[in-house]
This record gives structure tokens, C-alpha cells and sequence, in this order.
């Protein structure tokens, strides 16, 4: 019997070979509204590739883990870092594990009473995402952001839940460059 050659990923790039993978592109444009500063964001071309997600086919039933890689660009809208659109999972007690795999950023986590915290991401990071926790990825380095999601297969997302309210933290690049945290409600 000849063993197959599962599907491999190079922890130093994030690249996913080797299985017919379900690739999904976000631009700014669907991610309308985001940003703190919508001058900044009128003048980036609204096409531009903020992340892809690449991800294995998984089977969607109850038990089954899917596993993806997010891409991350570096840059910014305004004074604002790139990011991912963020969200809850749509059955809410799911929990995900994150992995950094390249890059430089901070992971945005978020519980039902809206109480934040960030957690660093570096190649080697590892991040326990529990149930009822809204996540969201940002670039705060010069290259791009890769990182390894495994999450369950029935946890689905829900984007409407953080589109209405919003996470409470903001990063932006201080006059240094430097990444900060700012409240959501300051301008
Ligand atoms: C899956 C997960 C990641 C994100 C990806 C893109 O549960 O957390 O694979 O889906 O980082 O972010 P969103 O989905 O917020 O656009
Ligand atoms: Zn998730």
C-alpha cells in the first residue's frame, strides 16, 4: 500500500498545497464602513485585496474541524491598521484556536459584556479562542500577516452580531508608527 501525501502547509510562509482548496478573497470594499476615517478609505482603490482566507474543504458536519489560513496585508486606512472583518460564530459556545505562522499583529477578542482584550501574534503564537468570544485579526507589522485557524465545523460565523456593535477597541499607528490601542468612541 502506498501511503498518500496529505495536504501540507509551510509554517514559514502559510502557504496551504497539495488538496483543492476554498480560497476567499475581502476587499475594502466589503468591508464598507469599517474603518474609523471614511476619507481615508475614499482614497484607497476600494478594490484592494485586504486578506484572503485559504481553506480545506471540510465536510460541515457535526464533529468535523475545518482548518484555514488567513493572509493579512500590511497597511493602512488612514492611521488604521488593516484587519479582518471580525465576528462571532454563529453557534456562539464554538471555540477556535489561532496559530501565528508569519508576520506581526495583535488578536482582537471581545466577550458578550463587550470587554476587550489583545493578544500578540508572532510566528509560534499560539491563541485559545473561547465560545461566546468575537475575534478579529490586525496587521500592525510591514508584511503581511499569516495565520492558522482550526475551528469547528458547525460554528459557522455570525457578521451581523458585530456589525451592530461594533468592537470597542480601534489600533492605530501613532505618530511613531508605533501600533496603539484606542476606545472605539473616540474619534
Ligand atoms: C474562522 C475564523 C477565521 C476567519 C478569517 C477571516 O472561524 O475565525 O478563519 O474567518 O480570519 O476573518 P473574518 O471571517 O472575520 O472575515
Ligand atoms: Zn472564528
Amino acid at each position: 500500500m502506498t501511503p498518500m501525501i496529505p495536504p501540507m502547509l509551510d509554517f514559514a510562509t502559510g502557504r496551504l498545497r497539495g488538496a483543492e482548496l476554498l480560497e476567499k478573497s475581502t476587499t475594502l470594499a466589503d468591508l464598507h464602513g469599517l474603518f474609523a476615517d471614511p476619507a481615508a478609505d475614499a482614497e484607497v482603490d476600494s478594490q484592494t485585496v485586504l486578506y484572503r482566507v485559504a481553506m480545506l474543504p471540510g465536510s460541515g458536519v457535526e464533529g468535523d474541524l475545518n482548518m484555514g489560513v488567513t493572509h493579512l496585508e500590511a497597511g493602512r486606512i488612514g492611521s488604521e491598521f488593516f484587519m479582518t472583518r471580525g465576528h462571532m460564530h454563529a453557534r456562539a459556545e464554538q471555540a477556535e484556536y489561532y496559530f501565528g505562522l508569519c508576520g506581526t499583529g495583535l488578536l482582537l477578542l471581545q466577550d458578550m459584556a463587550g470587554v476587550c482584550r489583545l493578544e500578540q501574534v508572532f510566528p509560534g503564537s499560539v491563541h485559545h479562542i473561547p465560545g461566546h468570544v468575537a475575534h478579529r485579526l490586525i496587521n500592525t507589522g510591514e508584511t503581511r500577516l499569516s495565520a492558522l485557524a482550526v475551528w469547528p465545523a458547525i460554528a459557522g460565523h455570525d457578521y451581523k452580531l458585530m456589525a451592530e456593535r461594533g468592537f470597542g477597541l480601534r489600533i492605530l499607528a501613532g505618530e511613531d508608527g508605533a501600533p496603539r490601542a484606542v476606545d472605539s468612541s473616540m474619534k
